[in-house]
């Protein structure tokens, strides 16, 4: 049961400055503008300079964020980094980003590939609805480029580097985070792999002589994943809200490919005003496409007040993340007050509870202990009588 709701109280995103056209990619690799933008919708996409990286990205959204929020780095009580591209596998990118920003609070990494972010909402929901945080930031973000083959136009021609962010209040009021859709099907996991990053086979010149540390990609396979699985977890995160495709104001999509996009709604039935789709600016942005995509519609004024967003992403794994959203303000700081002053808190209500018992049972021991004080007491005559008479005997048993 749901006692708190979760609101998006702040929101922000970085792209990096260079941009990569499709025709700055002619002149790499074997490809042309035209073919991109029939197969893909992408017209461009940015590349992180040399000196960025995924905790640099993540850093510039997460303090627009915190700005909108009004809130400071050490007022948050959690830090969820989604990514597959962190500065290094150890330390974990999301302690690094927490120092950097000030933060004292926990922080940690989740890797679930493109759905990420989507997860990360979703895991951070959890806590503020059992009242453990009140303010969590989470974060979409990917340097991917750095690990894209620029000979392979399978692949680098489709991804792009850039972070979103947003931070998760409670609220008293029916709002925000109103139901999620996860999944997960490791068995065609390999279609979607960097083979040489990880425990399962050594780094060495062979490795890297073919390329293991690069993405690599059946496309096709994962275009008949992607097809499949955003009508059907759109659905699903409909049913879990109880709610129907009328409903929603905007549906903002993991913008992978503007033509899986195209093709799912169409098995939907929604009409193309009412999907968000920027993938031609940024290409597949993986676990930052849907923060960028959402802050986006944001700053075009696509969204209004208690507008419903259904949020919907799918990717590497093979996983699929959705959730619907409904938009509600930030509240001003009186309005917070009183919010906060409302909510029930289940973490007190547990220590309230543990509390008491620990109470009435002190009480029960100290009722027992009084009441044997007090029979003790009572009964002292006759044990002092008997004392006596027992004093007598042993007294005459003297005198015997
Ligand atoms: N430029 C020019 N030609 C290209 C090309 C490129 N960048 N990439 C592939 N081609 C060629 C192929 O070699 C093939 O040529 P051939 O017919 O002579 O063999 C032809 O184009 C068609 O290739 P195909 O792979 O069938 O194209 P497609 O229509 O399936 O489109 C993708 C390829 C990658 C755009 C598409 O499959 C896709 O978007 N898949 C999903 C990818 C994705 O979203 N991944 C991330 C998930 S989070």
């Amino acid at each position: 049961m749901t006692l708190r709701y979760s609101r998006i109280s702040g929101w922000g995103k970085y792209v990096p400055e260079k941009i990569l056209t499709n025709t700055d990619l002619e002149k790499i690799v074997d490809t042309n503008d035209e073919w991109i933008v029939q197969r893909t919708g992408i017209k461009e996409r940015r590349i992180a300079a040399e000196n960025e990286s995924c905790s640099t990205l993540a850093i510039k959204a997460a303090e627009q964020a915190l700005e909108v929020a009004g809130l400071r780095a050490d007022d948050l009580d959690l830090i969820i980094v989604s990514t597959s591209s962190p500065d290094y596998l150890v330390p974990i990118v999301s302690s690094t980003i927490q120092h950097k920003m000030g933060a004292t609070c926990p922080a940690f990494t989740l890797v679930t590939g493109c759905t990420g972010f989507v997860y990360g909402l979703a895991t951070a929901h959890q806590f503020i609805a059992t009242g453990t945080y009140n303010h969590i930031l989470v974060i979409g973000v990917e340097l991917i480029s750095r690990f894209l083959d620029w000979t392979d136009r399978n692949t680098c021609v489709l991804f792009g580097d850039g972070a979103g962010a947003v931070v998760l209040s409670p609220s008293s009021t029916p709002t925000g985070i109103k139901a999620f859709d996860l999944g997960s099907d490791g068995e065609k996991g390999r279609e979607l792999i960097l083979p040489g990053i990880g425990s399962a086979s050594k780094i060495d010149y062979a490795t890297l002589d073919r390329g293991e540390h690069y993405l690599r990609m059946n496309g096709r396979e994962i275009f008949k994943f992607a097809t499949r699985i955003l009508p059907k977890s759109t659905m699903q995160v409909l049913e879990n809200a109880g709610m129907t495709l009328d409903d929603i104001d905007l549906l903002i999509p993991h913008q992978a490919n503007a033509r899986i996009i195209d093709l799912s709604i169409r098995r939907l039935g929604i009409p193309s005003e009412k999907v968000y789709i920027n993938v031609h600016k940024y290409g597949n942005t993986s676990a930052a496409s849907i923060p960028l995509a959402l802050v986006e519609a944001l700053e075009e004024g696509k969204i209004k007040e208690g507008d419903h967003l259904c949020l919907v992403s799918f990717g590497a794994g093979l996983t699929w993340a959705s959730a619907i959203v409904q938009w509600g303000q930030p509240l001003g700081e009186e309005e917070a007050a009183i919010d906060e002053s409302l909510i029930w808190d289940l973490t007190s209500i547990r220590k309230k509870v543990a509390l008491t018992s620990t109470k009435v049972r002190v009480k029960a021991r100290t009722i027992a202990e009084e009441t044997a004080y007090k029979a003790s007491t009572l009964l002292l005559p006759l044990y002092t009588f008997g004392g006596g008479k027992s004093a007598k005997r042993s007294k005459n048993s003297k005198t015997k």
